[in-house]
């Protein structure tokens, strides 16, 4: 049964939580196709829809690993690594709902090798490449070499079959593609389309920061992005798709950190055919990212 990712699933089942290397290792089963959904917790629907499509990909006999791990490496020094959501308790319940087998809860030394081992104390990191200095990389330095790094040493520790990320994050995503074609990781990386709330606003741990006045003028965002999509298809060229996103956001007092038109990896955008439209809008404390595919119908 495919139900609502807000919703239970019927296969709930009892689901072994691991807090460490070892304890995983021993509960990995190596001859069944192997799913991971790699979170840093504070799990909400969005991170249900990614286990209920891990799950709907390895089948019932499958295995389904869900990771809880707020990455230190990707966050920068001023930014809110100390007051990130945990819930850990939470985090486990919402993952045996979906009929996850096993929650993987490391600590720093499991992930990145004890304090005391030289060669896990190295500094080595995956470097993003250009792609990672743009948009998120420019606001944020080092976010994406924090998050290439985490995902391969999770991808070391879980290695799945499949691994699934939100088209949510999708800078986030299509680095992680990025690095599996570059280093021809054995894992299919898989994207999952956003799950927004009722007025649009696309799920996020994040937006429990949002004061009710910045959480009711946060959907003007996914707001924005609908204009612009329509826009699109209506025949508007590029310049006039962004000018579209950029006048709603002015219209809500909203100054965005960048509104970006691209092709679907990211590249140039075409004229005409399929697009991504990203946003980032800092909101009172956070910053929040949302992003649509576009048809661009181009000029007649
Ligand atoms: P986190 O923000 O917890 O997100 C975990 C995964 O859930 C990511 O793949 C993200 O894109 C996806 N996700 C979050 N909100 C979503 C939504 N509304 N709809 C669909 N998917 C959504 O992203 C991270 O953690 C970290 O950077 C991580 C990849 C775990 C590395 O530390």
């Amino acid at each position: 049964m495919i139900g609502a990712p807000d919703q239970p699933r019927e296969e709930a089942t009892v689901v072994a939580i691991c807090t460490s290397r070892d304890q995983l290792r021993l509960a990995l089963p190596p001859d069944r196709r192997r799913a991971v959904v790699m979170t840093m917790g504070a799990l909400h629907a969005g991170h249900a829809a990614l286990i209920d499509a891990a799950r709907d990909a390895v089948g019932a006999d499958g295995h389904v690993t869900t990771t809880v791990f707020v990455n230190p490496l990707q966050f920068g020094p001023k930014e809110d690594l100390g007051r990130y959501p945990r819930t850990p308790e939470a985090d486990i319940e919402l993952a045996a709902a979906h009929g996850c087998d096993v929650v993987y809860l490391p600590t720093v030394a499991d992930v990145y090798g004890p304090p005391d081992a030289p060669l896990s104390r190295t500094g080595i990191t995956v470097d993003p490449g250009p792609l990672g200095t743009l948009w998120e990389g420019a606001v944020r330095p080092g976010h994406f070499t924090g998050v290439l790094t985490v995902v391969m040493a999770l991808l070391q520790q879980t290695e799945p079959d499949l691994a699934f990320f939100g088209e949510k994050d999708y800078q986030q995503l299509t680095l992680i593609r990025g690095m599996a074609a570059r280093f021809t990781i054995r894992t299919s990386i898989v994207g999952v389309p956003t799950v927004r709330d009722e007025d649009g606003l696309a799920l996020s741990s994040r937006n429990a920061y949002l004061s009710p006045s910045e959480r009711a003028l946060a959907a003007k965002i996914p707001a924005a992005l609908s204009a612009g999509q329509r826009a699109a298809v209506l025949g508007a060229d590029r310049a006039v798709v962004i000018e579209t996103v950029q006048g709603m956001l002015d219209e809500a007092g909203l100054v965005a950190d960048y509104v970006a038109l691209t092709d679907p990896d990211l590249g140039e955008s075409p004229l005409m055919g399929e697009a991504r439209l990203l946003v980032a809008v800092p909101l009172g404390t956070t910053r929040l990212l949302d992003n649509v595919p576009v048809w661009l119908k181009g000029v007649a």
